[in-house]
C-alpha cells in the first residue's frame, strides 16, 4: 500500500469512528486505538506535506451534525478541540515551545492545570442573566440546540446574578462513575440498551428528543471556560473560574495555577496519581496558559488553540487468568456472557467478573477458559476483557460456544436474525422472574425491604411465588419454615409487603419495568391519569399529550397495556389489595420528611398503622417504633401508647395530633402543637 493510500484509508476510518463516537454515541473501538490512528495519520501528513488537506480529520473538530432532531446553532466563536500529548517528554517539549513563542522564561510561565473531564462539550448562553440557549459542540462551528434538555440538569444555574448582556459559559456535561453504573443497572433492568462508558451515556442522555428522559438521568455540568466579550473583563483564566464558581457553576476544585514547566508537569502527575479519587471521570489533564493576553498572542489553528494542550492518560490494563465463561439471564430474558476471572486490581477496584456483552464479542476476542487475558475498564468504569495473551507452548481449551439452552430453566436460547443479543424465550423462567421481583421490590419501585436476590430465590424455589402479586399473599408460618428464616423475619417480610400495597401508582409503574418508563415519566403519567384503569384505557393520543412524555414513552406504555399478560398481572395485583392510585400532588410529597424520624402512636383516622408509616417513608422519612432525642415529632392518634407520649414529653419532642398529620405529610411541618 502506498503512503497516499494509507493516508486515505486512515482518514476514512477515522471519519467512520468520529461518526460512531460523536453522532451515534456508540464507539466501535477503545479511545486509545482511535488515538493511535490519529497519531499515525499526523506522522504521515508531517512527513509528506504534499498529502495534507484542509479537510483532513487532523484539521477538523468532531463530526458534522447530520440528521438530527435538534435545531442547528451557529457558535459565536468556534468550539475548538485540543491537541494531545501522550508522554511527559512531549508535555515538557510543549511547555518549552510555548515559553519560547512568548519569549518567556520556561520557569516563569504561568499555567492552569485542570482535569480533562470525559464527557461532552456544551455551550450555554445567558442573556441578561437568564439561561437562553444551550448547544452541543457539533463540528465546532455548528452544534445542536439542546436548551430544553439542559434546563433539566440540576447543577446548571437558570439565572446568574450581575451578568448583563450576553455571557457564554462552556464546559463539559458528564456522569459521575457511580451514577453511570446505577443508570446502566436501570437500563439493564428495563431491558434497554446499556451504554459503553460514562461519556457515551452522558451524550446519549443529553441528546434525547424527550426532555423528561434527560431529566431522569443524573447529568452534571462542569464549567471550564467563559467565552465571548465577557472574557475581556478578566486578566487571567483562574479569575474567570472564580467568577464562574461565584455564579454557582461547578468548577474543578483540583485546578491549580502553577509557575513554570516543572511545576506544571508535577501537578499533571498529581492528577495521574489521583485519577480514581475524583468524583468525575478524567481521560487526561488539560494545561492552559493562565494569562489571557498571552493566549491572545499565540492564537489558535482551525482545530485547536496553541495556548493549551491535553495530556492523555492511558487506560489501565492488567492481565489475569480467565477461570470460566458463564451466562446470566436478565429481567427481560437477555442472556449475557461474562468472564469469571482470578481477582485482579484494575483502575481503583478489584475485578473478578467482567462482561463479555454477547456471542459475537466472545468470538471476536477469542477468549477461552484457562487463557491469560487482558482486563481493563471501559471508560475506566466497566470491567471488560480486551483479549488473550499468547502463551507459546501452552495448550488452549477448545473455543467457547454460546449455550443452546437457558442455564437456569433449560428452555431454548434464541438469537433472532440481525440481532446481537440472545434471549431465553420462556416467560416463566425462574431467573427472569427472580430479577423482575428484585426490581419490583427495589428502592426506586415499591421499596419493600427484605426481598433481595437470595430470599426471592428461596421463595421461588419453594413454589411460593410465581408472580409479583404473590408477594402480597405470603403466609408468615410457611415462610418461617424455610431455611434461614425465623418467626420474626417471616413476619417482617409479610408486613413489609402488606405496607407496600398503598404504594403510589407511579412507583408501581417503575416496578413493572415498562420499557422506557423511568421514575419521571411514571410520575407524569400517574398524576395525569390518577389510577391504573384510566392509564390502561388511555388512547395513544392522550398519552402523547401528557407534557414531558414523548412519543417513544407513550408508544411503549400504550403497547404494554394492550398485552393480555399485563392485564392478567394487573388483575392479580388488584386482587392482592394494591390501590394502584396516585394522589394529586404525590410528586411534591416525596421529600417533605427527608431524613426525619416520625413516630406514630395510636390510630389515625383514614390510615391503617402501616399506611401511616408508609406515607412517612414515601416522603423520605423513617417511622421508628420508639421515641428518642432524634425523633422529629410524635403523631398522637386515638388510644396512644402512654409510654411513648410520656417519653416525648420528657425529651421535649413535639407531639402533633391526627388532624395535623396531613399537613405534616404535605409540608413537613404543622401549624400548632398539642397543648
Ligand atoms: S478547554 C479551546 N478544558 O476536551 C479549548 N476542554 O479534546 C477547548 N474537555 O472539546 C476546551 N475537560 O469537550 C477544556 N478542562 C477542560 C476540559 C476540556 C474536558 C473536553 C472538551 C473539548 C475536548 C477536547
Amino acid at each position: 500500500m502506498s503512503v497516499a493510500e494509507r493516508v486515505a484509508e486512515l482518514r476514512a476510518e477515522i471519519a467512520r469512528h468520529n461518526r460512531a463516537y460523536y453522532v451515534e454515541d456508540a464507539p466501535l473501538i477503545p479511545d486509545a486505538d482511535y488515538d493511535a490512528m490519529v497519531l499515525e495519520l499526523r506522522a504521515l501528513e508531517a512527513a509528506h506535506p504534499e498529502l495534507r488537506s484542509p479537510t483532513s480529520v487532523t484539521e477538523t473538530v468532531g463530526a458534522p451534525v447530520t440528521s438530527t432532531p435538534f435545531a442547528p446553532v451557529v457558535h459565536a466563536e468556534p468550539m475548538l478541540s485540543l491537541d494531545n500529548v501522550f508522554s511527559v517528554e512531549d508535555l515538557v517539549a510543549w511547555g518549552e515551545r510555548t515559553a519560547r513563542a512568548l519569549e518567556a522564561d520556561p520557569g516563569a510561565v504561568r499555567f492552569a492545570v485542570e482535569p480533562k473531564i470525559d464527557g461532552l462539550a456544551l455551550s450555554i448562553v445567558y442573556l441578561d442573566g437568564e439561561l437562553a440557549r444551550a448547544a452541543t459542540r457539533g463540528d465546532g462551528r455548528v452544534g445542536e440546540d439542546v436548551t430544553a434538555n439542559v434546563r433539566t440538569i440540576d447543577n446548571v444555574p437558570r439565572r446568574i446574578a450581575d451578568a448583563p448582556g450576553r455571557v457564554e459559559v462552556r464546559g463539559e456535561v458528564f456522569l459521575a462513575p457511580e451514577d453511570f453504573l446505577a443508570m446502566n443497572a436501570r437500563q439493564r433492568e428495563r431491558g434497554e440498551r446499556e451504554f459503553a462508558n460514562p461519556r457515551n451515556a452522558a451524550a446519549g442522555s443529553l441528546r434525547q428528543k424527550d426532555p423528561s428522559v434527560t431529566a431522569s438521568r443524573p447529568l452534571s455540568f462542569l464549567a471550564y471556560q467563559l467565552a465571548g466579550e465577557i472574557e475581556a473583563r478578566f486578566a487571567a483564566h483562574m479569575d474567570t473560574l472564580t467568577c464562574l464558581a461565584e455564579w454557582g457553576f461547578l468548577v474543578a476544585p483540583e485546578t491549580r495555577r502553577v509557575e513554570g514547566v516543572a511545576a506544571m508537569v508535577e501537578r499533571s502527575d498529581w492528577f495521574e496519581g489521583h485519577r480514581h479519587d475524583l468524583r468525575y471521570q478524567i481521560d487526561g489533564i488539560v494545561i492552559k496558559l493562565d494569562d489571557l493576553a498571552e493566549r491572545a498572542r499565540l492564537g489558535s489553528t482551525s482545530r485547536a488553540p496553541r495556548w493549551a494542550i491535553a495530556r492523555k492518560l492511558p487506560p489501565e490494563e492488567r492481565t489475569t487468568r480467565l477461570v470460566a465463561i458463564e451466562v446470566s439471564i436478565g429481567r427481560t430474558g437477555r442472556a449475557t456472557p461474562y468472564a469469571v476471572l482470578e481477582p485482579v486490581a484494575v483502575a481503583g477496584s478489584t475485578v473478578a467478573l467482567a462482561t463479555l456483552h454477547n456471542e459475537d464479542q466472545v468470538a471476536l476476542k477469542d477468549v477461552r477458559p484457562g487463557d491469560l487475558v487482558i482486563v481493563r475498564k471501559a471508560g475506566d468504569v466497566i470491567p471488560e476483557v480486551v483479549g488473550h495473551v499468547a502463551e507459546p507452548g501452552r495448550r488452549r481449551a477448545r473455543a467457547w460456544h454460546f449455550p443452546t439452552h437457558c442455564p437456569e430453566c433449560g428452555a431454548p436460547l434464541v438469537r433472532r436474525e440481525g440481532e446481537s443479543d440472545t434471549y431465553c424465550v420462556n416467560r416463566n423462567c425462574p431467573a427472569q422472574l427472580l430479577q423482575q421481583i428484585v426490581h419490583f421490590c427495589s428502592r426506586a419501585a415499591l421499596d419493600i425491604e427484605g426481598f433481595g436476590e437470595q430470599r426471592v430465590g428461596q421463595l421461588i424455589e419453594a413454589g411460593l411465588v410465581h408472580d409479583v402479586a404473590d408477594l402480597f399473599g405470603l403466609d408468615p408460618g410457611t415462610i418461617a419454615s424455610l431455611e434461614g428464616f425465623g418467626e420474626l423475619s417471616a413476619h417482617q417480610l409479610v408486613d413489609a409487603a402488606r405496607a407496600a400495597r398503598e404504594t403510589p401508582l407511579s412507583r408501581v409503574l417503575v416496578g413493572l419495568g415498562i420499557r422506557h418508563v423511568g421514575p419521571v415519566a411514571a410520575r407524569l403519567l400517574a398524576q395525569r391519569f390518577g389510577d391504573v384503569d384510566a392509564l390502561a384505557a388511555a388512547p395513544l393520543e392522550s398519552l402523547e399529550s401528557v407534557e414531558g412524555v414523548g412519543p417513544v414513552i407513550a408508544g411503549s406504555v400504550h403497547l404494554y397495556f394492550r398485552e393480555p399478560e399485563t392485564l392478567e398481572r394487573l388483575a392479580r395485583l388488584k386482587a392482592a389489595g394494591l390501590t394502584l392510585r396516585e394522589a394529586a400532588g404525590e410528586a411534591r410529597v416525596s421529600a417533605t420528611l427527608a431524613g426525619r424520624a416520625v413516630v406514630v402512636t395510636g390510630t389515625i383516622e383514614g390510615y391503617s398503622r402501616e399506611a401511616a408509616e408508609a406515607a412517612i417513608r414515601a416522603r423520605g422519612g423513617t417511622a421508628p417504633g420508639s421515641v428518642s432525642t432524634k425523633t422529629y415529632c410524635v403523631v398522637v392518634g386515638d388510644a396512644p401508647g402512654a409510654a411513648k407520649v410520656r417519653r416525648a414529653e420528657e425529651l421535649g419532642v413535639p407531639r402533633i395530633d391526627a388532624g395535623q398529620f396531613e399537613s405534616l405529610l404535605e409540608t413537613g411541618s404543622w401549624t400548632a402543637t398539642l397543648a
